[in-house]
């Protein structure tokens, strides 16, 4: 039988590479910050750096957790459902460390750490998503999933695109300048719900290759709009200056062409394994 802390192992008790390789992943923001230990130690605030990296790294694997089932589908690689669950704790972890290290920053003062939290909407807002992906992490066990059963697990873990748009909402509020990499996290999120939808529209979760680049090209220009009126809304400038500067490669690449990008890497995979794998994945019960 296999223990439950070799993660490393699938359910048969079989060394699996796929569960490695996640494993790494989800080891690589720590091992960096080990890297940079001096250049964090010596920098103006060590406990904020470190809050901005767990807090960087819960989003990204939040949204990891969410890419696993529309990608199983598009690359036709079923097993990837058995790292779904290693990389919800994960995010979940990532979340606790990140506030963990917020309270360490309030001197360990509870009383300090719930007034900062209540007297600032951004605080309060992710204060919901972790409450939220603390509730996911309880019940992502086996016997929770029996216990509630299919139906209602799945409905609850639904919840993780409400936790993920509180999330990106916290981000939004607590970035100061550059907006880019947000609104690139909040473009492949759209992403990510534009393609539930669509399947729940159609009602069936795989989604044609000419679905997905019609997907990817609606969300490039929301994302291209967003930003411009975010901005616009922001630094009080007219949106037309933003759009303006979408085709001037000097501004930078706007986040827009990144998720383009992005997803037309997706609708590239699903054009080969369309024609190169047969048959398609069956859905798992509990999705
Ligand atoms: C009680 C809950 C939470 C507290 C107290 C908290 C606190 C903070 C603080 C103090 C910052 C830095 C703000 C600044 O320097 O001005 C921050 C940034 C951030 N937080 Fe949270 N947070 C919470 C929940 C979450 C959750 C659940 C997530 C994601 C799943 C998250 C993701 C982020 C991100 C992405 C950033 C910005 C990181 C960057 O600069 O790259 N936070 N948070």
């Amino acid at each position: 039988m296999t223990g439950i802390w070799e993660l490393w192992r699938d359910r048969r008790g079989r060394l699996s590479p796929l569960r490695l390789a996640v494993l790494a992943l989800l080891l690589l923001p720590l091992a960096k910050a080990l890297y940079d230990a001096g250049a964090i130690a010596n920098g103006a605030r060590p406990l904020n750096d470190l809050i901005h990296r767990t807090g960087f790294w819960a989003l990204v694997f939040l949204g990891v957790t969410l890419a696993v089932t529309p990608f199983r589908r598009i690359a036709r690689y079923g097993n990837l459902i058995d790292v779904r669950r290693m990389l919800g704790v994960a995010t979940f972890l990532y979340a606790a460390a990140h506030i963990a290290l917020f309270f360490a920053d309030q001197s360990y003062d509870l009383g300090k750490f719930v007034t900062e939290i209540t007297k600032r909407v951004y605080l309060i807002v992710g204060g919901v998503a972790f409450l939220g992906l603390a509730v996911l992490a309880v019940t992502s066990t086996d016997g929770m999933v029996r216990r509630l059963g299919g139906l209602r697990w799945r409905r609850l873990h639904q919840a993780t695109y409400v936790i993920a748009l509180l999330a990106l909402v916290h981000y939004f509020q607590q970035t100061k300048a550059d907006l880019t990499v947000p609104v690139f996290a909040a473009g492949l999120f759209l992403w990510l719900i534009g393609y539930r939808l669509v399947a729940w529209r159609q009602g069936s979760s795989e989604l044609s290759t000419l679905s997905l680049l019609a997907l990817t090209i609606a969300v490039s220009l929301l994302t291209l709009i967003g930003e411009a009126l975010g901005v616009a809304i922001a630094f009080r400038v007219s949106p037309l200056l933003v759009l303006e500067t979408a085709f001037d490669i000097e501004v930078g690449i706007r986040p827009a062409w990144q998720v383009l990008a992005a997803g037309l890497v997706v609708v590239a995979v699903d054009a080969v394994r369309a024609r190169t794998v047969r048959p398609r994945v069956r859905p798992a019960a509990a999705e």
